[in-house]
């Protein structure tokens, strides 16, 4: 891992694009982010994507990601070119704005096609950020669905902040308590990239429960030969077999 150099992919799931709410909010995160790096002597090289300009297609529910470990649409559209951005990057951001009291059908759609990280657990190891930003309710049903997902996937979440625009706690028009908010979220994420990686039980559990399940299938292929589990090949080529926990994944493979 290069110390002086790190890389964060923020997904925005607004198609409001320039005009975004939620990408001004990232832009302003980023910029914190980039002056705490520099402090440091470091950089962040970063990118904005909004999956609505990948034509992203919802999930079809063909279960082909659960049973072979790959989605059949991503060499359709632009999900194999976004999942490698997020596998390359050291940080991740996922934001969503609150439409009709949950995540936009952008971020949702986008979600449903990384289900199968949900068993394979892929992002342990990087540092991630949620947020969302809503005219004045909901913003917390958005960030702690997506603190679940994103966590659960196996990042290390180091800043959860809904942002309001009209009526709330927290106003994207209130630079200064804003810029102070981010400026401490940035110093984590920062942390976080360079080793510093928090971790809840209920990660530590699920990580426990997967681990658990691909040991039966490798079981289970063991002693019917020719039989394969996609999902359970993917575990093993992350090399996670080897572990028992998740903190031992970290502390082992010194990610
Ligand atoms: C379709 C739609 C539904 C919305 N529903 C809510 C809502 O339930 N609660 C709320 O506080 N704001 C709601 N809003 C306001 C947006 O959450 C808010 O303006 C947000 O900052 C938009 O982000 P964006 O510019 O990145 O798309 C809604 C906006 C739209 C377009």
């Amino acid at each position: 891992m290069d110390k002086n150099k790190k890389s964060v992919i923020v997904l925005v799931g607004s198609s409001a694009e320039k005009n975004s709410n939620t990408g001004k909010l990232c832009v302003t995160f980023l910029d914190e982010l980039k002056k705490s790096a520099y402090s440091q002597g470091s950089l962040i090289q970063s990118e904005i994507l909004y999956p609505s300009d990948w034509n992203i297609m919802p999930c079809r529910s063909c279960g082909t990601c659960f049973r072979k470990g790959f989605c059949p649409l991503d060499q359709k559209d632009g999900m194999a070119m976004l999942k490698n951005k997020i596998r390359k990057s050291d940080g991740i951001i996922f934001a969503s704005p609150v439409y009709a009291a949950a995540v936009s059908g952008d971020m949702k759609i986008l979600v449903d096609r990384l289900a199968g990280w949900l068993h394979t657990m892929p992002l342990i190891g990087k540092t991630a950020g949620v947020f969302s930003t809503a005219d004045s309710n909901n913003g917390d049903a958005v960030t702690s669905y997506l603190n679940k997902m994103v966590g659960l996937m196996g990042a290390s979440i180091v800043i959860s902040q809904n942002v309001f625009i009209h009526f709330g706690t927290l106003l994207l028009k209130d630079d200064e308590l804003l810029n102070s908010v981010l400026k401490e979220g940035a110093v984590k994420f920062w942390e976080g990239m360079g080793g510093k990686l928090e971790y809840n039980l209920e990660q530590e559990e699920y990580f426990h429960i997967q681990n658990l399940r691909f040991h039966k299938l490798l079981e289970i292929e063991q002693q019917y030969p020719g039989l394969s589990f996609g999902e359970k090949r993917i575990w093993e080529e992350q090399g996670y077999f080897k572990y028992n926990s998740l903190q031992e994944v970290i502390r082992e493979k010194n990610i």
